[in-house]
C-alpha cells in the first residue's frame, strides 16, 4: 500500500461525529465513499479494499483492537494499515443479513451459522456477544463476515443474550430463531429464555416504581427513626465503631498490597483491637477508683466537641444517676458529691458506663 498516497487522500477527507446522527463528512479526494455511520464513513480504495475514516482516534482505536482479536479467524476484515483517525481493511462483498432476510427465509443452518459467530466473539475476547443483522455478511460460500465492531469491546456493562441480534431479526425470526436454538443447543435456548424473562420483570418492577410516586412528607417525619446523632451515648458508639471499620479496612488494604494473607492479618487486627480495648478498660478503673468505684455513664454536651477534653478545654461533672447505682453507690454518694467539680481527662473506649457532665469552657 502506498502510505504516501493513502495519507494524501485521509488529508482530504474530513468526517465529524454529530451527536446522535451519522457522521458529517466532506470528501475532497478521489475516493468514493461507500457507507456512512455514527462513528465513520468508508471510502473503496480499490476492488479489495477499503479505508473507514473515523471522527475521532478513540473511536478508531477502539475498532482497531476489536477487529486485531479477531485477525486468526475468518470472521472479520483482515487491517491492512491504521492510522490516528483511520483503518484500511478488507472490503467486504456479498450481502447483509438484514437484506437477506428481505427476500430469503431464516433456515436453521443460517440460525446455526448465527450462533458459531456469538460462540467466536466470546472465545475472541469480545465482551458483548451480540450483533445487529446489517452488520453481518453473508458470503457467496454462505460463510459469515462482521464488520463495525467498536462496540464490542472496553465495556463493562452489557446483556448476557444476543439480545440486540434478536431484536434487529424482527417478532418473526426471533421466534423462528430460538426455536432453531431450543432445537440445536437445548442448553443455550434455556438460558437465553432465562435471561429474557429476568428482563422482562426488571421492566415490569421499573414500570411499577416510575408510576409509584414517594410520599415525601410522610418519608421526613418517619426518617427520624433511623438518625443517630441525636442521642451522644448511640453517637459515641456508632463513631467508635465507624473509626474501628475504617482502621480494620486501612489495615487490611496496606498488609494485603503487602502480599500478607487476608486470614491473619484480620486475626492480628482483631487481636490489636482487643489490646486496645483492654487498655482502655484498665484506664476506666483507674478512673473509677479515683472516683469512689462508680459505674458512671458519659453525657457529652449537645454540641459535637471532640471527645478528648482535659483541664484547658472541659470541666468533667459526674452525673446522679441514682435510679441505676447500686446500694453500695448510693451510699458514697456524699463522697462524690465532693468530686463533682473533679476535671478528669477522658478519651473514649467502647461502650463508655460512666456518667459525666462535661461543661466545656
Ligand atoms: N469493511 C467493509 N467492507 C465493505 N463495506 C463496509 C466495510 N465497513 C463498513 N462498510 C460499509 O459502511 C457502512 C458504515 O460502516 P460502519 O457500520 O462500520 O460505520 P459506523 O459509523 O461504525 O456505524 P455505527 O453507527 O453502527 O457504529 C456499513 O454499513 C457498510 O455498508
Ligand atoms: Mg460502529
Amino acid at each position: 500500500m502506498d502510505t504516501k498516497l493513502l495519507d494524501d487522500w485521509i488529508k482530504n477527507i474530513k468526517v465529524k461525529n454529530i451527536e446522535n446522527e451519522d457522521v458529517e463528512v466532506v470528501n475532497k479526494s478521489p475516493l468514493v465513499m461507500i457507507g456512512k455511520g455514527r462513528q465513520g464513513a468508508v471510502f473503496q480504495i480499490d476492488n479489495d479494499t477499503c479505508v473507514k475514516v473515523f471522527g475521532n482516534s478513540e473511536d478508531c482505536d477502539r475498532e482497531n483492537y476489536a477487529l486485531s482479536l479477531g485477525q486468526r479467524t475468518d470472521l472479520f476484515p483482515k487491517i491492512h494499515a491504521k492510522g490516528s483517525n483511520y483503518i484500511v481493511m478488507d472490503l467486504i462483498k456479498g450481502i447483509d443479513v438484514r437484506e437477506y432476510l428481505q427476500s430469503q427465509p431464516l433456515t436453521e443452518a443460517l440460525s446455526e451459522k448465527l450462533v458459531k459467530m456469538l460462540i467466536t466473539f466470546k472465545e475472541i475476547g469480545f465482551q458483548r456477544i451480540d450483533h445487529h443483522k446489517r452488520q453481518i455478511f453473508i458470503q457467496e460460500d454462505g460463510s459469515l463476515k462482521v464488520i463495525d465492531v467498536s462496540r464490542t469491546v472496553w465495556r463493562d456493562r452489557v446483556y448476557p443474550y444476543p439480545r440486540k441480534l434478536m431484536t434487529s431479526l424482527g417478532e418473526k425470526n426471533k421466534a423462528l430463531f430460538l426455536s432453531h436454538v431450543q432445537e440445536l443447543a437445548p442448553e443455550l435456548y434455556d438460558e437465553w429464555i432465562h435471561y429474557i424473562r429476568m428482563e422482562e420483570i426488571s421492566r415490569q418492577i421499573t414500570q411499577s416504581f416510575i408510576a409509584q410516586k414517594p410520599q415525601k412528607n410522610s418519608l421526613q417525619n418517619l426518617s427520624s427513626g433511623l438518625l443517630t446523632t441525636n442521642d451522644e451515648k448511640q453517637y459515641v458508639i456508632l463513631l467508635e465503631g465507624l473509626s474501628h471499620k475504617v482502621f480494620k479496612e486501612e489495615w487490611i488494604k496496606a498488609m494485603l498490597a503487602r502480599g500478607y494473607d487476608i486470614d491473619s492479618v484480620m486475626k492480628k487486627i482483631d487481636e490489636h483491637w482487643d489490646n486496645y480495648e483492654q487498655s482502655f478498660n484498665e484506664n476506666k478503673t483507674s478512673v473509677s477508683d479515683d472516683s469512689g468505684g462508680y459505674e458512671y455513664e458519659i453525657v457529652t454536651q449537645k454540641q459535637r466537641k471532640p471527645l478528648i477534653y482535659n483541664e484547658e478545654n472541659a470541666t468533667v461533672y459526674w452525673h446522679d444517676d441514682s435510679k441505676n447505682n447500686s446500694k453500695e453507690e448510693r451510699k458514697s454518694k456524699k463522697k462524690r458529691k465532693k468530686e463533682e467539680t473533679n476535671v478528669y481527662e477522658y478519651i473514649p473506649y467502647k461502650r463508655p458506663t460512666r456518667i459525666q457532665e462535661i461543661k466545656w469552657n
